[in-house]
């Protein structure tokens, strides 16, 4: 009895000494496994690459954004150059005008403001009689100072030049006169010089100046171009003031205005000598308009100045017609079948393109024509059409 109890206890004992021993061996496993798991939670989260602060600023990239802004910045110019350059409806340059309208350039006249520096000096040198003196005032020219109506497209030019001359004498227009060495001088000796060259084959060549609208500078230019044949060229030229409307040459010339071609026409009482003046005892004649009359004169007289030309021709080397504008008037397509040439004067910067071509398709010229830009700012000129040509001894002080 006693034997079996002791057999069961040592079995119970045994069992527990066995029990024992496995949690000993699971807790030391639980332990191994702990420091395992801790061994590889830090190798899990090791640092391989340490965080270095940024040396600029990721955002925004001023580099590119000022490449774009250049980029920009000069497509921009470009772009509105090109565009206004394009949207530009009128004429600057002489090869402008060759390439659209296929007729020869004759001359480029700058403008006086930009030729002369719209100071007094304009008209003070190589003249002789209205140059300034102390009783001068500073007068402000008209035309290009002022608005003109009727150029083609409503614009006007608003700085004004000013020159040292008594007031109420235009005749400042004959630069040819006054201002003989400048720029401008020499683009109408220039123009006159290839109309000579233009009339070689003839004894008498029958200018027609003229422009598509009014206000283009027709007066100026033909009588500087007149000018310039007699006094440079020698040749005899007569000028005929056939604008009745708007009659300006005698006023540029500073000669009298009546009698004048409308009496001669007209065939009131004058005749052709009594009316025709010389100018500065030069080979060079202007025969003025003659009174405005407030009715226009009817095509058959003016058709009459053409049987006059057939007697002038046999006196002078050339006759020069200051005829009113092409585009409003009618009598133009009468003046130019007249001529033997016709001078197209065009302002630069003004005149639309358009009108130009209009006009020369109402007119269909069928003489020689050759072109005269006006008013071209000295700035876009070529250096040697600046300033002076010649140098000149006990020139004034400018
Ligand atoms: N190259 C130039 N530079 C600056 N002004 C000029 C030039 N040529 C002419 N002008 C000015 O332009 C204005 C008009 O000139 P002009 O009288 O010769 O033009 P026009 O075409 O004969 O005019 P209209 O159709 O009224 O007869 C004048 O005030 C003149 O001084
Ligand atoms: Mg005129």
């Amino acid at each position: 009895m006693r034997e079996q109890q002791l057999a069961g206890l040592t079995r119970d004992y045994d069992n527990m000494q066995r029990n024992y021993q496995g949690l000993l061996d699971r807790r030391l496993n639980a332990r191994l496994a702990e420091s395992l798991e801790k061994r590889q939670k830090g190798e899990q989260f090791r640092v391989i690459d340490p965080a270095h602060f940024p040396t600029f600023p990721e955002s925004p990239d001023v580099m590119k954004i000022m490449m774009l802004a250049l980029f920009a910045g000069c497509g921009l110019g470009f772009g509105t150059a090109i565009v206004i350059e394009t949207m530009r409806s009128s004429f600057r340059y002489g090869d402008e005008v060759e390439r659209l309208l296929g007729i020869p350039i004759l001359a480029e006249v700058p403008s006086y403001q930009s030729a002369f520096g719209g100071v007094s000096r304009a008209l003070s040198f190589g003249g002789t009689s209205s140059t300034s003196t102390s009783s001068s005032r500073h007068t402000p020219l008209p035309g290009w100072g002022k608005t003109t109506p009727g150029n083609g497209n409503g614009k006007g030019k608003k700085d004004v030049l000013v020159v040292d001359r008594a007031p109420g004498t235009p005749d400042w227009n004959l630069v040819m006169k006054w201002r003989p060495l400048s720029a401008v001088a020499e683009q109408y000796r220039v123009a006159a010089t290839r109309l000579a060259l233009m009339s070689t084959e003839r004894k008498c060549s029958v200018v027609v100046v003229t422009s598509s609208v009014k206000g283009e500078g027709k007066t100026a230019t033909a009588l500087n171009v007149g000018y310039a044949l007699a006094h440079d060229l020698g040749k005899r030229t007569l000028m005929i003031d056939c604008d009745f409307k708007q009659p300006r040459l005698n006023v540029y010339a500073g000669v009298s205005a009546d009698p004048g071609l409308s009496s001669v026409l007209q065939e009131i009482g004058s005749s052709m000598e009594s009316c025709i003046h010389q100018l500065d005892e030069s080979p060079l004649w202007i025969l003025p308009a003659g009174s405005v009359s407030v009715r226009p004169i009817e095509l058959f007289k003016i058709k009459r100045l053409e049987a006059l030309l057939t007697e002038l021709r046999e006196r002078f080397d050339f006759i020069i017609l200051d005829a009113p504008p092409i585009l409003p008037l009618a009598d133009m397509n009468v003046f130019v079948s007249m001529g033997d040439i016709l001078a197209l004067v065009i302002r630069s910067e003004e005149t639309r393109t358009d009108i130009v071509q209009k006009a020369l398709k109402a007119l269909r010229p069928a003489n020689q024509t050759g072109i005269i830009l006006t008013g071209i700012q000295a700035n876009e000129t070529p250096y040697y059409m600046k300033g002076e040509h010649y140098a000149v001894p006990n020139s004034p002080t400018r």
